[in-house]
C-alpha cells in the first residue's frame, strides 16, 4: 500500500522522508498514539518501509516524488538531513507544514552555517575557520597548531566526512572536491575534551520545549557506540548552562521537533569544566535512543508530538542510570539466533533491531538497560550488543 489509510477520529497523517531506522523506531510510538506513519523509503526493504504499510519509494532528492508523497500527509518531517533545499522550497510552497523547517533545518545540514550562526549567537565552538586553499589550512594551522579537524560542511555522518589531519598536503583532494562544489572546508581545532556530551530535547511549533538529562556519548571510530544517561559525575552548572545554551539554540533558530547538541567536554587550565558545541542534529539521535525505555517519554513519540504541535511529554528519567549501546554489523549475518541468547541470559536487557543487512560497522541495532549499578549496566548492555554482533561467543 503507498496511500496512507487514515484512522478514523480525525487522527492525523505524519510523513517521514527517508526510511532509516529514525523513522522505523517512530512507528511504536505511532500505533501507539493512534496515529498513522507514512514513509518516504529509499526501497521497499528499507528499515522503516518493513513496519510501515505504507512507504512508497522515492528518493528524498526528487521533488516530484516528495510533494506526491507529501500531499497525502499532513506535516512532513525526516529520517535524515539530505534532502536538498530547492526540494525543501517546494515542498513548503505546496503547503503541508515541514518541521523542522528549512530555515532551521539549514543549520543541520551545513556545518558551516553551523558555525557561523553560533559564533553570531555567542555560544562557545571550538576555534574554527572555512578553508578553500591549501593556505587557508596553513594559515589556520599557525593559530591552533597540528594537527587539525578537516569536515565537509554537508553529507557527513558516522565520521564520514571528517578527518584528522597534520599537514595541508593530506588535505589536497578534499580542498580540489570542495573547491569545485564551491562549498569550502570547515576546518576546527582539535579540542582535547575529557569526553563528549550530548543536550536532547524538543521543542513544537508554539514555542514548548522538554528537554532530557545531558548524557555522555562515546565515539569509536567516529561512530556513537554507548551512552550513559545521564552523564556520570557531571557538575550541575555545567549541565544546567548546557541545557539552557540548547534551548536557546532551539528556540533562536526556530527548530520544531527533536534536536541534539552534540557538545565536547573541556578543561580548563584553572581545572574548571566548559563546553563547546560539536554539532546539530534536529531529528531523533542516537544519543537519545536510551529515552525508549529510559524516559517517560521517548523521543521518538516526543518528535512525533512536537511536529503536531501537541503537548510535549515528560522528559524525566525512569530509572537512576540508562546505558545504551549501539550494536554494529559485525562477522555473523543471522542475528537471531544471538538475539536469542541475549534475551535468555539478561531479561532485562531491551533489544532493538532496525531490520538491516548486516554490513561491518553499519548501526544495526541497539540495547538499553536501565537500573541503579552504573558499572553493572555498562557491562550488560555493552556484553548484549558485543554478543548480537558476534564480537563475543560467551
Ligand atoms: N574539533 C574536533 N576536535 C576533536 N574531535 C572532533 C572534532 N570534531 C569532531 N571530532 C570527533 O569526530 C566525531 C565526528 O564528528 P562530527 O562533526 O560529529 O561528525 P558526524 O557528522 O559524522 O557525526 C565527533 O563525535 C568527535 O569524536
Ligand atoms: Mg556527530
Amino acid at each position: 500500500m503507498t496511500t496512507p489509510r487514515r484512522a478514523p477520529g480525525g487522527f492525523p497523517v505524519v510523513g517521514i522522508v527517508g526510511g532509516g531506522q529514525l523513522a522505523r523506531m517512530c512507528a511504536g510510538p505511532a500505533a501507539e498514539l493512534g496515529l498513522t506513519l507514512s514513509v518516504l523509503a529509499e526501497g521497499p526493504d528499507a528499515s522503516a518501509a518493513l513496519v510501515v504499510p505504507s512507504s512508497p519509494v522515492g528518493e528524498h532528492t526528487d521533488a516530484e516524488a516528495v510533494l506526491a508523497f507529501a500531499a497525502a500527509c499532513d506535516v512532513v518531517t525526516f529520517d535524515h538531513e539530505h534532502v536538498p533545499a530547492d526540494v525543501l522550497a517546494e515542498l513548503v510552497a505546496s503547503g503541508v507544514p515541514v518541521h523542522p523547517t528549512p530555515e532551521a533545518l539549514r543549520f543541520a545540514q551545513d556545518k558551516l552555517a553551523m558555525r557561523e550562526r553560533l559564533t553570531a549567537l555567542g555560544v562557545p565552538c571550538p576555534r574554527w575557520v572555512r578553508a578553500d586553499t591549501a593556505a587557508d589550512v596553513e594559515a589556520f594551522a599557525a593559530q591552533v597548531g597540528w594537527p587539525l579537524v578537516a569536515k565537509t560542511p554537508r553529507g557527513g555522518y558516522d565520521g564520514k566526512g571528517v578527518a584528522v589531519v597534520a599537514s595541508a598536503a593530506e588535505l589536497t583532494g578534499w580542498l580540489a572536491r570542495a573547491q569545485e562544489a564551491g562549498t569550502g572546508l570547515l576546518l576546527e581545532e582539535k579540542v582535547p575534551f575529557r569526553r563528549e556530551l550530548a543536550v536532547l530535547l524538543a521543542r513544537s511549533p508554539s514555542g514548548q520545549a522538554a528537554a532530557w538529562p545531558v548524557v555522555e556519548t562515546v565515539q569509536t571510530d567516529g561512530i556513537c557506540t554507548e551512552v550513559l544517561a545521564p552523564a556520570p559525575d557531571l557538575d550541575p552548572d555545567l549541565s544546567a548552562r548546557a541545557v539552557e545554551a540548547g534551548l536557546r539554540v532551539a528556540g533562536e533558530l526556530g527548530v520544531t521537533g527533536v534536536l541534539a547538541v552534540e557538545l565536547f567536554e573541556v578543561v580548563g587550565a584553572d581545572g574548571e569544566a566548559s563546553f563547546v558545541v560539536n554539532e546539530l542534529a534536529m531529528r531523533p539521535h542516537n544519543s537519545g535512543h536510551w529515552t525508549m525505555d529510559g524516559a517517560v517519554t521517548g523521543q521518538f513519540e516526543q518528535h512525533l508530538r512536537a511536529v503536531l504541535d501537541l503537548p510535549l511529554g515528560d522528559p524525566t528519567p525512569r530509572a537512576p542510570w540508562t546505558v545504551m549501546a549501539n550494536v554494529l554489523g559485525g562477522e555473523y549475518p543471522d542475528l537471531y539466533p544471538t538475539y536469542r541468547h541475549v534475551m535468555a541470559r539478561d531479561p532485562g536487557a531491551k533489544v532493538h533491531l532496525y531490520g538491516k543487512d548486516v554490513r561491518p560497522g553499519r548501526k544495526i541495532g541497539h540495547v538499553n538497560v536501565s537500573g541503579d549499578d552504573l558499572a553493572d549496566l555498562r557491562e550488560r548492555a555493552g556484553h548484549a550488543a558485543d554478543y548480537i554482533q558476534g564480537v563475543v561467543t560467551e
